[in-house]
């Protein structure tokens, strides 16, 4: 339009999560600080790193040498990742369905998991057909159910990629149920998993990267950190004892007062009972902030927390700041993270939607931009 500038931002309506670089790098050196020395570690990378941008995190951690390899899910979140630039290792956690794609895994450089027989003959057939070798790493299903071989038949895997020039067993592993909360089961998976390691030991077949832990196997389950530990939760600073990276903002873009019995939000499931500052803040279920937080979630305001009333909608939240005498348009909210001394940690938003931090930040849609900030 002649005669209309605009200011250059990436975004305007003023709703954005802010990804705590420096955080997730000391949050890395942290766990590879508590590991034996040598001990690689994988940075999980997967469902855009836990809502935190996969690019930002991965280029952070990579510049820092704080990560060896990336953990992604499919090929896809791989690709994005080579794309972004990243240059480490990248390991296809999830399995490989169509096989169509080990040869876009092979061809973007990343590494395949091989979880059954059949799909250790497909990756040799796609080497032979590129006429190179391919690095992979086999799964062994050892309790979670998910995918892998069973302990008899992944050793039977390994012994056919090892008969093969054109493939390269470089790691083996196995995924924890519980290693957070059932010690009990946790050792009886590693107990499986030792003996499959053992027996290829003892055939000479043992693959250079055994590993088996997540956050809470690394950093509490030391027989399960082998030779690399798989961080999530804790790079996140969503673990115990680490801190926090991701924090939802946005302004308050609407402020007026109510009288007694007005009403607020589809459904008028709140009701004044008093005359009430109400703030709009843009902000709603679109960009993942549940509906199931109506009437129960906090959101800071001037450091202080402030009641969500009435429903989430799509696109807008409304918060009572009756007790925030210098909440106006433009003041800042915080809808998960810390704002001076006040947090609402994601802990509080999971719990108060019946889930687990995990489901709370994947579940930020790419509505919200992420924006990188260096603590
Ligand atoms: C195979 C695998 N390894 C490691 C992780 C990281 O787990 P956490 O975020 O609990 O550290 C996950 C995440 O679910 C996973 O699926």
């Amino acid at each position: 339009m002649r005669g209309v500038s605009f200011p250059r931002r990436r975004f305007f309506r003023p709703t954005w999560a802010e990804v705590d670089l420096g955080a997730i790098k000391r949050n890395l050196r942290a766990v590879r600080d508590r590991m034996p020395a040598g001990a690689k570690i994988m940075f999980v990378v997967k469902a855009n790193a836990y809502g935190h941008d996969a690019a930002l995190c991965a280029r952070a951690a990579e510049s820092g040498r704080d990560a060896d390899w990336f953990g992604v899910s499919s090929v896809e979140e791989g690709m994005a990742l080579r794309e972004a630039g990243a240059r480490l290792p990248v390991l296809v956690l999830g399995s490989l369905y169509p096989f169509e794609s080990v040869l876009a895994a092979v061809a973007h450089d990343l590494t395949p998991v091989v979880a059954s027989l059949e799909s250790a003959k497909r990756l040799a057939e796609v080497a032979l057909k590129l006429k190179r070798r391919v690095d992979c790493h086999v799964k062994v299903d050892t309790g979670m159910g998910r995918i892998g071989a069973g302990p008899e038949a992944a050793l039977g895997v390994v012994r056919y990629l090892a008969a093969l020039k054109a493939v390269r067993v470089q790691g083996l592993y196995t995924h924890l149920a519980s290693a957070e909360d059932d010690g009990a089961l946790t050792a009886v998976q590693l107990r499986v998993f030792r003996r499959v390691v053992a027996a290829l030991s003892r055939e000479g077949l043992r693959p250079p990267l055994v590993h088996a832990a997540n956050s809470a196997g690394a950093l509490r389950r030391p027989a399960s950190r082998f030779d690399l530990v798989r961080p999530g939760l804790a790079a996140y600073g969503l673990f115990p004892g680490f801190e926090p990276a991701l924090t939802l903002k946005s302004k308050i873009v609407f402020l007026k007062t109510v009288p007694k019995g007005a009403t607020v939000s589809y459904g008028a499931t709140w009701r004044a009972k008093r005359p009430t500052r109400v703030a709009t803040l843009p902000i709603g279920y679109g960009d993942g902030y549940p509906r199931a937080l109506s009437n129960r979630a906090s959101v800071l305001v001037g450091g202080r927390r402030c009641p969500v009333i009435g429903r989430v909608t799509m696109d807008q939240t409304m918060v009572d700041v009756s007790e925030v005498s210098e909440a106006r348009v433009g003041a800042a909210a915080v809808l998960l993270g810390r704002q001076g001394g006040a947090e609402v940690p994601a802990g509080e938003l999971a719990d108060l939607c019946g889930t687990i931090p995990y489901e709370t930040v994947t579940a930020l849609s790419s509505r919200v931009p992420r924006v990188g900030v260096t603590s």
